[in-house]
């Protein structure tokens, strides 16, 4: 099982950006050992960062087509991309929203996500294992145990 994984802009500054925020690791450190854990669980993660939207949203068409399901931290499109919830919207796999940081408890422009009616799900605010927590979300939900 291949699942995609996709952080969007500036979380390749991560370990170096607002580290009282996003935490010390690097997205590298945070998507190797992603990498460990889905190949413990028998699956395979394809992960990609991008600054640019219309990247994100040629990903996650390609996600469409041979990938199980999606984990996406859209940084701050998150707030405002329609096109990025149109995207995900228009394919039928399986996405989980993360965000390292708890979108609720910080300025109020962050506490709307215009993708999460478009997911199955969101995990916020528990730092980098956020991304562990919603592949384990996601690999219930593709098992049929969402229940
Ligand atoms: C973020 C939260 C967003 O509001 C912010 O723009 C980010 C990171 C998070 O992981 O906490 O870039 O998605």
């Amino acid at each position: 099982m291949k699942l995609m994984v996709l952080n969007g802009p500036n979380l390749n500054r991560l370990g170096k950006r607002e580290p009282h925020i996003y935490g010390h690791k690097t997205l590298e450190q945070i998507m190797n050992s992603l990498e460990s854990i889905a190949r413990e669980s028998g699956c395979e993660i394809d992960a990609r960062q991008s600054n640019h939207e219309g990247e994100l949203i040629d990903w996650i068409h390609e996600a469409a087509e041979g990938y199980s399901g999606l984990i996406l931290n859209a940084g701050a499109y998150t707030h405002y991309s329609y096109a990025i919830r149109d995207a995900l919207a228009g394919v039928d796999i399986p996405a989980i929203e993360v965000h390292l940081s708890n979108i609720y408890a910080r300025e109020s422009f962050r506490h709307t996500s215009v993708i999460s009616e478009v997911t199955i799900g969101q995990i916020s605010g528990f730092g980098n294992i956020g991304y562990e927590l919603a592949l384990k979300g996601l690999l219930h939900y593709l098992k049929g145990e969402e229940n």
